[in-house]
């Protein structure tokens, strides 16, 4: 059964539900246009099914390699970017103890190739000298920039301290079926390897081996991923419609208050460990909708907080922003607040209750606070944060961002704007074939 829960009640006084009602047969004809791959981009559907499309054999084998992995590996380095990195980070982060690194948890999870910073990558390196490690290399093309720089550093590091032999069976690559670079030298190097199919696009990928792979060495449970993943896909392929689908009503109350002039959202977590979800959001729905100059800027922030940071703007800037928060019912752990005999902090009044019961007053309080400031919420419940509920959310949120993209009508499975920074950027290093942009940017920098 699925257990996320959208809850609209702080809508309503925004956007009346008779409003949001109207966009039945629209949520339906985009439903029918995913469905039958009639939509733009109707090549990039493989998500759609993808968590029923799990064999056991499939599940078993990447378990099993997880565990060779995880076995010698105090460390494993995660390359990538983007759609290859985001989800596999927002699963672990959700799933694990806070100071894992700190508590001893092995294998820590460590990322590389998710920026070009030469500090950061010098000090991974000092890590590595220090640790086992092992790496999962990941892109779809085979030719990102970022993870390229970074694999090629991490690659000669890797051969140099275990050999080459040994280095090959700690590298895995994870990348398209037979084009690209990475594709060539994983087979001419025999690095174990995993094929994001073609018909997945990076930030729909997480539920690929992508994801699942990193996820599992993580030592959490893939199963349950899938299986609440594949819930979601379920409810979704049999209620094609606002009549009882959670996701649909996601995808309306977003166009609704789009076409309201509510031009960001903004999705609150009260749970630290839900950083890199909000992240994964971000990205899933800023390459998504973003274009054409349309589409929701999607935003996040972390209360309380960032109550005490973009809590004012929150509640008295721009009135251009809608909540999104994704409420979690019990936490995992119990932590009372103690009675102290002095009262000093003057705290007495909650002694004797849970920390979640204060955080929950506070998601109630802010929400009602924001609410009254013009700020329209909507609220996904969950009942915890397990494997499970984050497989839940990770599909709930991959068919909203496709039904709202295409209800925004743009194609929400490619991202030609990525590529205009890239341009610049190799004119810039002097990367041949691009001798003309070299010239003008040149000019315009004034160098
Ligand atoms: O969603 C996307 O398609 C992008 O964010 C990609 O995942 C990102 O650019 C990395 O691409 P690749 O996996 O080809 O290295």
């Amino acid at each position: 059964m699925i257990q996320l829960k959208l809850n609209l009640d702080q809508l309503y006084g925004f956007v009346p539900k008779e409003e949001l009602l109207s966009y039945d047969k629209k949520i339906s004809s985009v439903y029918r246009a995913i469905y039958n791959k009639t939509g733009a981009g109707n090549d990039f559907l493989g998500w759609v099914d993808l968590p029923s499309s799990y064999t056991e054999e499939r599940i078993s084998a990447i378990e099993q390699h997880a565990a060779e992995l995880r076995a010698k590996s105090e460390v494993f380095v995660v390359v990538g970017i983007g759609g290859s990195y985001l989800g596999a980070r927002a699963v672990i982060e959700s799933m694990s103890h806070h100071f894992a690194q700190l508590c001893g948890h092995t294998p820590h999870i460590v990322y590389a190739g998710h920026h070009i910073s030469e500090d950061y990558t010098a000090d991974l390196l000092d890590l590595l000298d220090r640790k086992d490690y092992s790496m999962a290399v990941i892109s779809k093309s085979g030719t990102t920039t970022e993870p390229a720089i970074a694999f090629r550093i991490l690659r000669a590091h890797i051969e140099k301290k275990y050999g080459v032999e040994e280095a090959r069976r700690r590298i895995v690559a994870i990348t398209d079926q037979s084009r690209g670079a990475l594709k060539q030298l994983a087979d001419s190097e025999g690095y174990a390897t995993y094929v994001v199919p073609d018909d997945v696009g990076g930030r729909y990928s997480v539920l690929s081996p992508v994801g699942l792979l990193p996820v599992a060495v993580a030592g959490i449970d893939i199963r349950q991923l899938i299986d609440g993943a594949r819930k979601m896909e379920n409810m979704s392929r049999t209620v094609q419609n606002l009549h009882g689908n959670p996701i649909a009503w996601y995808a309306a109350a977003r166009q609704a208050l789009y076409h309201s002039g509510k031009t960001v959202e903004v999705l609150v977590n009260y749970e630290p460990r839900l950083f890199y979800l909000t992240e994964w959001f971000k990205q899933l729905y800023g390459e998504s909708e973003g274009k054409e100059n349309k589409g929701i800027f999607p935003a996040g922030v972390g209360f309380t907080t960032d109550l005490h940071s973009m809590g004012q703007y929150i509640q008295e800037g721009l009135r251009f922003l809608f909540e999104t928060v994704i409420s979690v019912g019990t936490p995992e752990r119990e932590l009372r607040v103690p009675e102290a005999d002095s009262d000093l902090d003057q705290l007495n009044y909650i002694a004797g209750k849970r920390l979640s019961e204060v955080n929950h007053k506070a998601e109630q309080g802010t929400t009602l606070a924001h609410v009254d400031g013009g700020v329209p919420n909507i609220r996904i419940c969950i009942p915890e944060i397990s494997a499970n509920t984050i497989g839940q959310l990770i599909y709930f949120f991959e068919m909203g961002c496709a039904l709202s993209g295409y209800m925004l009508g743009v194609n929400p499975f490619d991202q030609p704007g990525v590529e205009a920074y890239k341009k610049n950027m190799f004119a810039l290093l002097g990367k041949k074939g691009f001798e003309a942009q070299t010239a003008e940017l040149t000019k315009r920098l004034g160098l």
